[in-house]
């Protein structure tokens, strides 16, 4: 029996897949707790949720330190460990931009990670997942996280069947492309965008009749089953990350003999 696990949580908005987990946890379908809610946006409704489950939430405003470094640059404090040339060399979210426009980004969001981390500092967890957290995440904050790299600790869920779709508007960009089938996708983050190794995917069907509303809803769904899914292969310690790929251990094998590339 594995013991328990602590998980934190990122969320942007409504939140329905961290109302999923938290449901999984307390169902014991996962052997987990949510014990703590950060958001970047003070009015998500994530964070009504967390309260209702009598979870710790706190909020980093992005915007307010995004306008404050275009306000007044010179006076604009960064992290006392922020390194702007480590993180531009290991960051692969922007490849042939505008280096101000990368600095400007990695500085900003930089000084944002260093209050999220700050404030999780007050609670210990194993696993942190973003439910519809809208911020790419830097290197700065990743390495901070991933203390042991070779056990990634920081999973998303993203609205398309990843590689095709990275960015913010998964389901709305396949359903423009005219795919006839869409999905949604739960990773580990890496330093690029929607780049990192992929745990479990969940496929659906586009046909004629349906809206952008419609596959939103269809793939939703499969996200809250998918999510929670993965959480739990994490609390079960079966998943193992290697050369950039998640490989699933057989619960038959799981002395640790045997590493099976299974399907979630
Ligand atoms: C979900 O569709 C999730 O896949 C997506 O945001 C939505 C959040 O919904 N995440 C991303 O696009 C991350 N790049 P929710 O707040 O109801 O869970």
């Amino acid at each position: 029996m594995n013991k328990k696990i602590s998980i934190g949580a990122l969320v942007s908005g409504g939140g329905t897949n961290l109302q999923a987990i938290i449901d999984s946890c307390e169902s014991g379908a996962i052997n987990g707790s949510v014990v703590f809610i950060g958001s970047d946006n003070p009015d998500a409704y994530g964070l009504e949720r967390g309260k209702k489950h009598n979870i710790p939430t706190f909020v980093v405003d992005y915007r307010s330190i995004i306008k404050d470094y275009k306000n007044n640059p010179e006076k604009f404090h960064l992290p006392a460990d922020f390194d702007q040339d480590e993180i531009m060399a290991k960051q692969n979210i922007f490849s042939d931009d505008d280096p101000q426009i990368i600095e400007f980004f990695l500085a900003t969001r930089a000084a944002a990670e260093a209050k999220l981390i700050e404030n999780m500092k007050r609670y210990s967890f194993d696993l942190l997942i973003l439910a519809g957290f809208m911020r790419n995440l830097t290197p700065y904050f990743i390495d901070r996280i991933n203390i042991e790299p070779e056990k990634p600790r920081i999973m998303n869920i993203h609205p398309a069947l990843l590689p095709a779709f990275p960015g913010v508007d998964g389901y709305g960009d396949t359903f423009r492309y005219g795919c006839k089938v869409g999905g949604c996708t739960v990773h580990f983050i890496d330093y690029g965008e929607d780049s990192g190794p992929i745990i479990g995917q969940r496929a659906f069907r586009i046909t004629g009749n349906d809206t952008l509303d419609s596959i939103k809803k269809k793939g939703l769904e499969l996200e809250w089953e998918l999510y929670s899914e993965c959480i739990k292969l994490f609390a079960e310690d079966r998943l193992r990350a290697k050369s950039g790929r998640v490989f699933i251990l057989d619960r038959a094998f799981s002395n640790g003999c045997c590493l099976k590339q299974q399907v979630v």
